[in-house]
């Protein structure tokens, strides 16, 4: 099997429909709840906005098996956020990890980013050590509104350890974490 990595074009879209589901309610909001091309389609639109907002896919031959992009992109700090995704049947196989370096490779190799930055939930172990792996460190924590409200109530019950339900509103904990250029090609180039 071919493995490539490259960006996502609206062709690619029709792929995304074969992805697997989380069926832990921490992740749904990773799944993709589509029913028609149409929408698989929308989302690849939304994602062109910015010229540095391209989205980039590992694929196994045609299959797209995760995707990563860049979100709040700050020119003048030269700071970006990392988001990625790999597909819910293809979980903790190590395509995260590669594609977090193919992809740190491709963005300080040629745009004007001197610093990644992301936050990731507490609970969420499997990304924290990808993004170590990679040269992730932590920086800061923060306890803030989790990204997804829409299942709390399950969420609450299954993780009640993790979660608070503050006035209706779920919170938990985050890590933040950074990595630079020249650390990072320092030791990449080692
Ligand atoms: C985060 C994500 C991109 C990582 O990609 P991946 O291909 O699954 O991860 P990798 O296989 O490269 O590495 C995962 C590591 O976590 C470990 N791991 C997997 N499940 C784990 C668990 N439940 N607890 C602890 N460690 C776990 C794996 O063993 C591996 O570590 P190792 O290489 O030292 O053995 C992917 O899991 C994903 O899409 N998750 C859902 C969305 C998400 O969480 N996005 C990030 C939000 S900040």
């Amino acid at each position: 099997m071919e493995v490539t990595f490259r960006k996502i074009q609206k062709e690619d879209m029709r792929h995304f429909k074969n992805w697997g589901k989380h069926d832990d309610p921490r992740f749904f909001q990773y799944n993709f709840e589509y029913d028609s091309q149409m929408e698989y389609d929308a989302w690849y639109y939304s994602k062109q906005r910015w010229i540095f907002r391209k989205v980039y896919g590992l694929f196994l031959d045609d299959h797209p098996v995760g995707f990563i992009t860049l979100k709040h992109i700050n020119y003048i700090k030269k700071t970006a956020e990392l988001g990625i995704a790999v597909d819910p049947n293809h979980l903790s196989k190590g395509y995260g990890t590669k594609m977090l370096r193919m992809y740190l490779d491709h963005v300080f190799d040629r745009f004007p980013i001197e610093e990644m930055h992301l936050k990731v939930s507490y609970f969420n172990i499997r990304a924290q050590k990808s993004y170590s792996k990679v040269g992730f460190r932590q920086v800061a924590e923060s306890y803030e509104p989790f990204e997804e409200q829409g299942y709390k109530d399950l969420i609450m019950e299954r993780f009640p350890e993790q979660f608070d339900l503050i006035e209706g509103t779920l919170y938990t904990r985050f890590i933040k974490m950074k990595i630079d250029k020249n650390t990072y090609l320092t030791a990449r180039d080692q």
